[in-house]
């Protein structure tokens, strides 16, 4: 019976504990805050945006959306985290991406201070994470796969897992976490270079696929048995829903659920789980500003 690993309900059972956490540094003073900049209207990354800051009130946390124009010069996004890395409310700071292309996405994500980078995009924190140092802020998609992993009971130890994609968002941090003592996994990533890719997928105990491409994994390219994790969030036509569209990942998932013995949807699998890391992140960091001050 193929069980189907539920990101929804993990994420109320981990935000009812992270509750706790929110409330007893409250109680000390300190309310979480996360700053989401937002630049320009593309539709999906506005229902993403509003969706952390509206998961951030529901814990207690204070979530903040700064909505900037598409047209905004490099020099005022800069001006605008700078204030915010000077905010002591401020704990998080996220920027959303992808940003428009007349703006340097890696010169922003450097202009964050690490230590509020709860994205944990700037080159500081990806390094931290990849020597395996607690410091880091690990980005959230990984994190929350590692703890879907985890809380699920799903072995890494010597197990095959095998990527699909090599972004800096999600494969290849989450590459190093599966790879390091503890989860000790062998891994193999793949990309869209990789020639003959079922190859390589039909070897996979744990398959996580992370790269936009609906129906990308068919159930021929699976071995009987394996997890699945699609972190695929595609936008299809569907005149049957409200909002003309609905979501899909990159797993043909009617069909690979006949073969897996377990596997995320879309939605509600891996997508919950990263913004539950990412008020996990925000947490973090202001129990470790807190920290500092006492
Ligand atoms: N766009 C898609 N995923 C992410 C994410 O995890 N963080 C940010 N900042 N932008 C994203």
């Amino acid at each position: 019976m193929v069980r189907t690993l539920d990101g929804t309900e993990l994420s109320r059972v981990m935000r009812a504990e992270m509750a706790q956490d929110v409330a007893a540094l409250q109680a000390a003073g300190v309310t979480p805050g996360l700053s989401v900049v937002l630049v320009g209207n593309n539709p999906a990354s506005q229902a993403y945006v509003a969706s952390k800051t509206r998961a951030c009130e529901a814990l207690g946390m204070r979530g903040q959306t700064l909505n900037l124009p598409e047209d905004v010069s490099k020099d005022e996004l800069f001006a605008v985290i700078d204030r915010l890395n000077q905010d002591p409310t401020v704990h998080g700071i996220l920027v959303q991406l992808p940003l428009p292309a007349h703006l340097p996405y890696k010169a922003v994500l450097e202009h964050i201070r690490p230590e509020k980078d709860v994205d944990g995009f700037h080159p500081l924190n990806a390094g931290l994470a990849f020597v395996g140092d607690p410091r880091a802020f690990v980005p959230c998609t990984p994190a929350g796969i590692m703890e879907m992993l985890r809380r699920e009971n799903v072995p890494t130890r010597g197990k095959h897992v095998v990527i699909v994609g090599r972004s800096l968002i999600v494969s290849k941090p989450l590459a190093s976490l599966l790879m390091a003592p503890g989860p000790d996994a062998t891994v193999t990533l793949t990309h869209r270079h990789t020639p003959d890719l079922a190859t390589y997928t039909r070897q996979a105990d744990i398959l996580i696929v992370a790269v936009g491409k609906q129906n990308l994994i068919t159930a021929d390219m699976v071995k009987p048995g394996v997890v699945v994790i699609d972190v695929g969030q595609n936008r299809v036509p569907d005149t049957s829903s409200d909002r003309g569209y609905r979501m899909v990942g990159d797993v043909d998932y009617d069909a690979v659920r006949q073969v897996a013995s377990a596997i995320t949807p879309v939605p509600g699998g891996v997508g919950p789980m990263t913004i539950t890391m990412l008020l996990a992140n925000t947490i973090q960091a202001a129990r470790q500003t807190h920290a500092k001050q006492a």
